[in-house]
């Protein structure tokens, strides 16, 4: 029986020193300590022993079975300091190491000017509203006061859908869903996409940005548009801008203006900006037409207002001297990273 012991003491150390991991240190533990571990069996079987055997095997047991497990918990030890120690090795960070760029948006330059232009009629008491894009030719024409036929259509080359159902060319449409629903006073921007039929160069696109204004109350007259949109003109483009109202016609203003301001680039002395001129066209508006106010079922005897229509796009290049349009929707970042 001793050298049954003394047996399974050599196995066992050298099972443990083969053992890599923490499982198989257990199962080691089990093959020899186990309930049906070989030195358990050992000690079951001493009952058979004569009384002074029984003792000294006993002791000796007991010993052998005290040093397996000494042995497997240092193992164990050695295993887990190995384990932590790779694992402290793979986690390594080199504070040495230049950090990895990470490429942040920003905001898209009619984004910038469209939140400007918010933020200067907000701050003259507008309200900021939207509209459909998929609108009823009864808005966008009719109660602007362009009848079907009227060659008035011709110049907003027009994306339809069916008869009835087209794409906005303009923004002007929400004047009309507005007034229908609301009484005055109103005073109103409406920033949003339009849609003409037209082939894609420097100055044209299919699809544009516009900023309508509407202004609806009680003895509204041009003098109140002229300084609105006066003062729309310094906080955009500086306070040295001057602004020029010239005479023009749209069918659901009258009377009707363009308004020209001093060129932002050369200050007025010409360059490519503004075609030498100094001037640059920047917006239509008007007096709301009489027949306007009527469609929406507001008296014109007792209520006038004025109207006007910016091209965000265009406003954004004079701005920024961007001299082709296509580059707002090309989402070259190299462009984009210039704002
Ligand atoms: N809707 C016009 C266009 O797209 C722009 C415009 C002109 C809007 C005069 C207005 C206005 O509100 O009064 O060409």
């Amino acid at each position: 029986m001793r050298d049954q012991l003394l047996k399974i003491k050599k196995e066992a150390s050298e099972d443990i020193k083969k053992a890599s991991n923490a499982i198989e240190l257990d199962n080691v533990r089990v093959k020899y300590l186990g309930k049906k571990g070989s030195l358990t069996a050992i000690l079951r079987g001493m009952g058979s022993l004569d009384s002074e055997e029984r003792p000294v095997i006993g002791k000796l047991a007991n010993e052998i079975r005290s040093e397996i497990e000494e042995l497997i918990n240092e193992a164990l030890e050695s295993v887990k300091e190995r384990e932590r120690h790779e694992k402290l090795k793979s986690e390594i960070i080199d504070i040495s190491m230049p950090g990895r760029i990470k490429n942040r948006g920003a905001r898209h330059p009619l984004t910038i000017v469209l939140d400007e232009i918010k933020e200067i009629f907000t701050g003259m008491g507008f309200l900021v509203v939207e509209g459909p894009e998929v609108e009823l030719d009864y808005y966008n024409f009719e109660a602007m006061n362009i009848p079907k036929n009227h060659p008035a259509r011709d110049v907003q080359d027009t994306f339809y859908i069916n008869d009835e159902v087209l794409l906005r060319t303009q923004t002007s449409p929400m004047q009309a869903r507005y007034m229908e629903k609301n009484k005055p006073p109103i005073r109103i921007i409406v920033p949003g996409r339009v849609y003409r039929s037209d082939t894609p160069d420097a100055s044209h696109s299919p699809v544009f940005t516009q900023i309508e204004g509407l202004v609806v109350d009680d003895g509204i007259t041009m003098g109140n548009l002229k300084g609105t949109l006066d003062i729309f003109a310094r906080k955009l483009f500086g306070e040295d801008t001057k602004t020029k109202f010239r005479p023009h016609h749209f069918n659901f203003t009258e009377p009707s203006a363009e308004l020209d301001v001093s060129c932002s680039v050369c200050k007025g002395a010409g360059c490519s900006v503004c075609k030498g001129t100094g001037w640059v066209e920047i917006l239509g508006c008007g007096m709301v037409h009489p027949k306007v106010l009527e469609f929406c079922k507001i008296d014109h005897r007792k209520y006038s207002g004025f109207a006007f229509g910016v091209g965000l796009e265009r406003v954004a290049m004079i701005k920024y001297g961007i001299n082709d349009i296509r580059l707002f929707y090309e989402n070259d970042i190299r462009f984009l990273n210039q704002f």
